[in-house]
This record gives structure tokens, C-alpha cells and sequence, in this order.
């Protein structure tokens, strides 16, 4: 069954063609963060537009880099939530008009469980059950992946996602959007103890996140040494926070796998491409003989071959979307079986 599957929640229009959920035919992806660097973050106006720009243009060149038209597509797939409501209803409107003229039925996919999906295409033999742990710009998730469609959510965080306090410190060492990538790079010079800063425990959820009071220690850190006219080391600022932004996602993704018994463990979303998160989790779970899942770097961020894959599982669990699909700012991973 080959998929036309479209992405536009964020800053990439992306569009591929993907076959039994499995097999990417073709992948494009246009991405915005070079406008959106000027601003230092993502504009939901500016993202909106450029993706009712450059939609028509990638899905075309999706098809014609499988070497398919639509006739030869089974079904149409697109990211309907969550994230930025302008952006994502340019791609649900689009897959919406591909879907009436062609008559193929409209998959609808939610963006944590595509970034999920990247793993069925990084390791084909991967398949449910097995513990996640959901990290990008937006969400910071401990998920019990039951089936390709049944999610439980073991542990989130309570504040800030991990993508984005990596950003928000980034942005204040003056490091530019999207900072997480770049800070992972510096870090790699720095001295990880030449700072020692928080790791936040939230009372009676031992799953559960808090980042926000460690950004603002770094903040804080990073403002108090500017104020007394002392030169900031990004190096180990940047090495330091990166550690223990780690620690506290890898400590409770594994005392979670612990907890529950399950020994698969797979990890998704933006952040999972954060060398020092593979290289903890590569060595905690050698330690724990756990198996470890993670998706390749080029899936790792955002791209419609994920939304590909999870949208085969999400068809053949019968999740097929009337014409009045709406984009969706916010809903959980768990809002359908
Ligand atoms: O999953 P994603 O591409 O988009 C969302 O769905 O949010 O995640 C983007 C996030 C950004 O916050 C970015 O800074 C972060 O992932 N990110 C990283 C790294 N690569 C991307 N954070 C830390 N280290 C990285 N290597
Ligand atoms: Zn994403």
C-alpha cells in the first residue's frame, strides 16, 4: 500500500511517499529555519505562508521523485495535530483537496506518534510494545507504546519540553534558532562540572519532568556573569546544562523501563539526535540488557516519511478522517485507540 503523506505543523513542509509503512519511495523536505532564524524562533504568521507557498511544489516533486502519480496512491496522510494552528491547517486543507478530487481516503496522524513511526522506518524490525521517550521542541513524553495506535503516557513533563529549554538557553547565550542542535556541538569543548546546577524531581511522579527551574538557573548563571562584566565560558555553560538536561531524561526513562519490566526501549522526537542522550542511553542500557531503538539522524527531526509510516497503522486501524478533519493546536498522544 504506498501512502502520499504531507507534514506541516511546524517550520518543514515535507511531503513522502511511503510503502506499508516501512519503505520510504521519496522524502522532501523545504525548511523555513533560515527566515526563522532572523527572529530567533519560529513566526506562526511567517511559518503559515510559507507553507501555502512551497506545499504544491513539494508534494509534486514527492511524487515524481517515487516515480508515482496520484493514481498509483493508496491513501493520503497528513499531520492534523498538534502544533501551530496556521501551519498545520495548510497541510489539512491540502491533503483535504487531494483526498475529494482523487476519491482516496484521508489519514489523519498525530505528530508525536509519527516522530514515534520514524523508528519502524530506521528499524524494520521493531514493532510494539515498547517504552518511549518522546523529546522535540514541543513535548517531553514517557509513552508505553501498547500497539502501532495504543499509546500510554507513563511520565511528561510539567513545564518546559526538553527541545525547548535547550533553545531558550541557547537563545541567551546568544547561540541562534533552533539552538539545541548547536548547543549539543559546543558542548562537545566544554567541562560538563564546571557548573553545577539543578536536577529537578517533581514529588510523587517519578516519571514526570521539570525543566523550566533549570533554564532559569542557567539564565540566571549566564545573566549574573554578564552583569559583573565577566566573560561567559558557552563552552561548559553549554556542556554543563547538556548534562544535566540528560541525566534527568535518561534517569527517569530508565527507572520507568525498570518499573514496568519492559526491556525494548526506543526514543523519538528532535532531541534524540542530542549526541550525549544516545551516547547515555547506548551505555544504560548495555548496563540494564535492555535493547535500544533509535531513529536514524536524518528522521530524528521533523519529515513526512514518519507521518508515512504511522499513517499505514493508523489506516489499518480504521482511523479514516471525513472531509470535516480539523487541525488540532493541542491533543494528547492517547486520544484514540
Ligand atoms: O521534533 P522536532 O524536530 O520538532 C518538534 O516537533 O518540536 O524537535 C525540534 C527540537 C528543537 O527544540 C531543537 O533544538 C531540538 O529538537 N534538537 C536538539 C538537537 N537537535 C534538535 N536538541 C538537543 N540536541 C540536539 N542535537
Ligand atoms: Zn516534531
Amino acid at each position: 500500500m504506498k501512502i502520499l503523506s504531507i507534514e506541516s505543523s511546524c517550520d518543514e513542509t515535507a511531503a513522502a511517499v511511503v510503502e506499508d509503512g516501512r519503505e520510504v519511495l521519496s522524502s522532501v523536505i523545504a525548511s523555513q529555519v533560515e527566515e526563522h532564524k532572523l527572529y530567533g524562533g519560529v513566526v506562526p504568521e511567517i511559518a503559515s505562508r510559507r507553507h501555502a507557498e512551497s506545499i504544491v511544489g513539494v508534494v509534486s516533486e514527492a511524487l515524481s521523485k517515487a516515480d508515482t502519480t496520484l493514481d498509483d496512491i493508496d491513501a493520503i496522510a497528513v499531520t492534523h495535530a498538534p502544533g501551530l494552528i496556521g501551519a498545520l491547517l495548510v497541510g489539512v486543507n491540502f491533503a483535504k483537496g487531494l483526498s475529494l478530487s482523487t476519491k482516496k481516503p484521508l489519514v489523519p496522524v498525530h505528530h508525536l506518534r509519527s516522530h514515534i513511526a520514524a523508528n519502524y522506518i530506521s528499524h524494520k524490525e521493531l514493532k510494539p510494545p515498547f517504552l518511549c521517550l518522546v523529546v522535540s521542541g514541543g513535548h517531553s513524553h514517557i509513552v508505553m507504546v501498547e500497539s502501532y495506535t495504543k499509546m500510554r503516557i507513563i511520565g511528561r513533563t510539567r513545564d518546559d519540553a526538553a527541545g525547548e529549554a535547550f533553545d531558550k538557553a541557547a537563545r541567551t547565550m546568544g547561540i541562534p534558532y533552533p539552538g539545541g542542535i548547536m548547543l549539543d556541538k559546543i558542548a562537545e569543548n566544554g567541562n560538563d562540572d564546571a557548573f553545577k546546577l539543578p536536577r529537578p524531581k517533581v514529588d510523587d511522579a517519578p516519571y514526570d519532568f521539570s525543566f523550566s527551574g533549570l533554564k532559569t538557573a542557567v539564565i540566571n548563571i549566564i545573566h549574573n556573569m554578564e552583569q559583573k562584566g565577566e566573560s561567559v565560558p558557552v563552552e561548559d555553560v553549554c556542556a554543563s546544562f547538556r548534562k544535566a538536561v540528560v541525566s534527568c531524561l535518561t534517569e527517569n526513562f530508565i527507572k520507568a523501563a525498570k518499573d514496568l519490566g519492559v526491556k525494548t526501549l526506543v526514543t523519538a522526537g528532535g532531541v534524540s539526535a542530542n549526541s550525549l542522550l544516545r551516547h547515555k542511553l547506548e551505555k544504560a542500557c548495555k548496563e540494564n540488557d535492555f535493547e535500544l531503538y533509535m531513529p536514524q539522524l536524518s528522521l530524528c527531526g521533523d519529515n513526512a516519511a514518519m507521518v508515512g509510516s504511522q499513517g499505514y497503522y493508523e489506516y489499518l486501524s480504521g482511523n479514516i478522517a471525513e472531509l470535516d478533519l480539523n487541525a488540532v493546536a493541542t491533543l494528547p498522544i492517547d486520544y484514540r485507540e
